[in-house]
């Protein structure tokens, strides 16, 4: 029987892998979900707790999929909490893709939005000249870097991080790096994941100079299929027009960098 991807499949936790003190990868087994395109989530209920919108990871093998997070508020915290043998419900997957440019690329994501990244990296082809820029709080908060480094061993390639207090690779932000590079250097594609404030400025960069430059955004996401409403920015839909959207669209859209939707649905600022 072919599989409604709107209803939840129960897969089994079957290893937890320890990234940092504070974020965790709980790998399953599924074939949907070990093939989606970067940009595309998964609805992941955990029982007894919640239901959260999670970028699906990679993993080294064929028919397994992962989740990578981050331990926060009640939800996550579940899902971090998972054990191996445990069982969550994952629905999807959800939502648009990266537009893949060939030649040189620069990838930016903080955090668990290096996930999307990473799955990224599994479709460049071997002639890309690939820069992959890290950003991270501090030491204890850098992961995935040598997975990076694992995935480009094919390419011509740079993997630079940056912390913001100094404690491993580049001291600062992200984003001025990201100026650095892109004052220096064309890029073909620049795509990234991770904190708002970082997404906006890597876009404003990237297109200040003219390139093509995409992100992927995180809103609160309840439906994660277009009824709710709750992750609108402006007049689009994260769930249903993105998660992926073109930075030139995004600097029209006046809600982009500055505010997002509380889980009542009320305009904050970032
Ligand atoms: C498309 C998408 C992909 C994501 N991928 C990852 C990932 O790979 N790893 C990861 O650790 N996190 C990811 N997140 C974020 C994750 O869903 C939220 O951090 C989580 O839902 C927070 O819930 P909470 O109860 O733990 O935290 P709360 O204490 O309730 O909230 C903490 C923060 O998370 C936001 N948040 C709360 N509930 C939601 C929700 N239902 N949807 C979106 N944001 C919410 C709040 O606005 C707040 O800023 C993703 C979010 C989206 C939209
Ligand atoms: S999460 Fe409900 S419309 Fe997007």
């Amino acid at each position: 029987m072919q599989r409604n991807h709107n209803h939840p499949k129960i897969c089994t936790v079957e290893k937890v892998i320890d990234e940092t003190p504070t974020v965790r990868t709980l790998v399953f087994s599924d074939d949907v979900m070990a093939n989606v395109l970067p940009g595309q989530f998964a609805m992941v209920w955990v029982p007894g707790i919640n239901e959260l919108p999670m970028s699906v990871m990679i993993t080294d093998e064929p028919g397994m999929a992962a989740f990578t997070v981050r331990r926060h508020g009640p939800a996550s915290t579940g899902l971090y909490n998972v054990k191996a043998g445990q069982k969550i419900g994952v629905r999807g997957p959800y939502g648009n893709s990266f537009d893949l440019k060939q030649g040189r690329l620069l990838l930016v994501g903080g955090g668990t939005g290096l996930v999307p990244m990473m799955r990224l990296l599994t479709f460049v082809k071997p002639e890309d000249d690939v820069t992959v820029l890290i950003g991270a709080k501090s030491k204890d908060e850098v992961f995935f870097e040598g997975m990076a480094e694992n995935l480009l061993k094919q390419n011509k390639h740079q993997v630079i991080v940056t912390t913001d207090d100094g404690s491993y690779g580049n001291k600062g932000y992200v984003t001025d790096m990201v100026d650095k590079l892109v004052s220096e250097n064309h890029y073909d594609g620049v795509y990234t994941c991770g904190p708002e404030i970082m997404m906006y400025k890597t876009v404003q960069h990237a297109h200040s100079k003219g390139l093509f430059v995409q992100a992927s955004l995180e809103r609160m996401m309840k439906c994660g299929v277009g009824i709710c409403g709750s992750c609108c920015v402006g007049e689009d839909l994260v769930c249903r027009d993105g998660t992926v959207f073109d930075g030139k669209h995004l600097l029209s859209n006046k809600e982009f960098g500055h505010f997002h939707r509380n889980k009542a649905g009320i305009l904050e600022n970032y």
